[in-house]
């Protein structure tokens, strides 16, 4: 049934004979790498940045690449250290303490990754915001964290709805003011801020960053990592992403995402390589053009782009020279079979999927540099993490039977909290087991295969979106009654927001009202959370109790059997 696995390629891999290391391996072979292992003393952006700094052969090392359509510049080491003190000194001054939340919403800067950096060193925890969130989605995150600080830009700010926000006592604004002197300006401050800092220093189990990510029910919930990541986050980073010294790395996921933080900013660093950050989405030509233009060895993207780029044709691809690429890897949703095999044509190399989560904080089951790849197969489980598919009740399953994807508990990464949801964090757990929510099963060669969500969280080109946020959205709209959320399988997102909506009195169904309330998701949530296709129904179908029932809407969208409607309200 399977496709010929493709053979690993002969070189030099970072992690050489997988099954040997595996066997034996232990989380603390790998803390002789930072320098907490023998001081006692631990910051992440410190392992990340400062330590490269202060190595003579190592500070004036480019640490960080930026480039986009009207700017170009690039940080050594050394200056990413300054700056980033610079900035948590500013923080100091207006009294950020440890633990507290400082949010950042902004495109992708190199103030962004200052000021990420310098949160993390006054021992703040940082919460990256995707510029694309509008209003309610803002105030949602903001709200629930109880975010002290955020980092914005004037453009952004009419976003942020700051009367509905006590705690929120201070706002950084980069690249400019407004009016009103309740404002810090960053480019000021930062000038008059010393490059000195007394960082502080925290322990591996103190907070660094929240994600909010969405479920199928409720609002977004924050997903609390703490510096002990660090430790899986270096260590993936070799054995996974295969980088060594001399690499230029591309990573081209936004920081508000956990692929921007845990792969955008701490794999690279930790293991002191060159960072190449390009902001906004781009065409074909930008893609291949930044890899060509800063000679990219290690490319880390998703399926979304790697079908875009199989749609724009070879011919493009034919008029750059990719040569420098020695490394491709995708995460984010399933990678199809045609995709590898187009990569071997266009690259000329392997694309190394793997799979992790908000919630798991670094890549857990992954296709090595130095295994086989089954085109389709997600890979197998790093050293250190024991992967399974389990019953719902936390039982094993024999290979080749479909079930939970489950991780057993404590890998160095895990979250730590689902912030003030101490119940929901538990609900992951289950007889020992984190449980993903994902539906896999493991062949008889112990490699892991995708089937599907359990649950009814949407992956639309690799962004995850719940149902119950578009959802509430929707029915805010003056015309919208009820409405249900589900994702519909599509080639080249995988899956679209489909809405059903019922309309209240008074209102009937026309093209414009249907793109207006389409708009007024955009503008409240986020363009990629808005629905493309919406119907009106009489009804939503909806349990005696009152849930929506997701799953018939989308039985109903598909021309599926509907299954077990014993439930539903009459
Ligand atoms: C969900 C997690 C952290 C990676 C970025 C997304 C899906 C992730 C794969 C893969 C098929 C995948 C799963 C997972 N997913 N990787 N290699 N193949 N599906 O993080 O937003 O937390 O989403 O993305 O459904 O549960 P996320």
């Amino acid at each position: 049934m399977h496709m010929k696995p493709i053979a690993a390629r002969e070189g030099n891999h970072n992690l050489k004979d997988y099954e040997q290391v595996y066997k034996n391996f232990d989380w603390k072979e790998i803390n002789n790498q930072f320098s907490w292992d023998t001081t006692g003393k631990v910051n992440i952006a410190y392992e990340a940045v400062d330590r490269h700094a202060e190595d003579p052969n190592k500070k004036d090392k480019v640490a960080l690449l930026y480039s986009s359509p009207d700017r170009e510049e690039s940080l050594t080491f050394a200056q990413l250290k300054e700056k980033s003190n610079q900035f948590a000194n500013v923080l100091k001054k207006h009294n950020v303490e440890k633990g507290d939340r400082v949010f950042l919403f902004m495109p992708r800067s190199p103030e962004f990754y200052m000021s990420f950096l310098g949160i993390l060193k006054v021992g703040a925890i940082a919460g990256p915001l995707f510029e694309a969130f509008m209003e309610q989605a803002v105030h949602d995150r903001l709200e629930d964290s109880e975010a002290k600080m955020l980092v914005t830009t004037p453009e952004l700010l009419d976003r942020v709805p700051q009367d509905k926000l006590p705690h929120l006592k201070q706002i950084v604004l980069v690249g400019g003011m407004r009016e009103g002197n309740q404002y810090i300006d960053f480019e000021q401050e930062m000038k008059q801020a010393s490059d000195e800092l007394e960082i502080e220093w925290v322990d591996l189990e103190d907070g660094m960053v929240i994600h909010y990510t969405s479920g199928s029910t409720g609002k977004p919930k924050g997903v609390y990592h703490v510096h002990n990541a660090m430790i899986q986050q270096y260590a993936t980073g070799r054995w996974v992403l295969d980088l060594k010294e001399d690499d230029v790395y591309w990573c081209t996921a936004d920081p508000g995402w956990v692929t921007g933080t845990s792969y955008g900013i701490f794999a690279p660093w930790l293991n002191g390589v060159t960072n190449v950050i390009r902001g906004g989405r781009f065409t074909p030509e930008d893609w291949y053009g930044t890899l060509e233009k800063y000679k990219v060895t290690v490319w880390y993207s998703a399926p979304t782009a790697f079908r875009k780029l199989l749609s724009a044709g070879s011919e493009v691809a034919n008029k750059f020279d990719l040569s420098s690429l020695r490394h491709i890897l995708s995460v984010g949703e399933p990678l199809n079979p045609e995709v590898v095999h187009w990569g071997l044509e266009a690259f000329d190399k392997r694309i190394h999927d793997n799979w992790w989560m908000t919630e798991t904080g670094a890549q857990l089951i992954s296709n090595f540099p130095s295994l086989p790849i089954k085109p389709g197969s997600m890979g197998k489980p790093i050293p250190g993490v024991e992967a399974a598919i389990v019953d719902n009740e936390g039982n094993v399953l024999p290979p080749k039977q479909m079930g939970n994807l489950a991780i057993k508990k404590g890998w160095p990464s895990m979250m730590r909290q689902i912030w003030k949801r101490p119940e929901k964090y538990e609900s992951y757990f289950i007889n020992g087991w984190y449980v993903s929510g994902d539906s896999a099963y493991m062949d008889e060669d112990g490699y892991f295969w995708f089937q599907g969500r359990l649950d009814d969280v949407i992956n639309t080109s690799g962004e995850r979106v719940g149902p119950f946020e578009v959802e509430s959205k929707l029915i805010e709209h003056p015309a919208v009654a009820e409405a249900g959320v589900i994702g519909k399988p599509d080639p080249e997102r995988g899956e679209i927001i489909k809405a059903f909506i019922t309309l209240r009195e008074g209102y009937s169904q026309s093209d414009e009202l249907l793109e207006e309330i389409r708009l007024f998701v955009k503008k409240g949530l986020s363009a990629h959370a808005a629905p493309r296709e919406i119907e009106i129904k009489d009804t939503i179908p909806k349990t005696r109790s009152g849930k929506i029932m997701r799953r018939l809407l989308k039985s109903w969208e598909l021309g599926l059997p509907t299954g077990d409607t014993s439930t539903l309200e009459e």
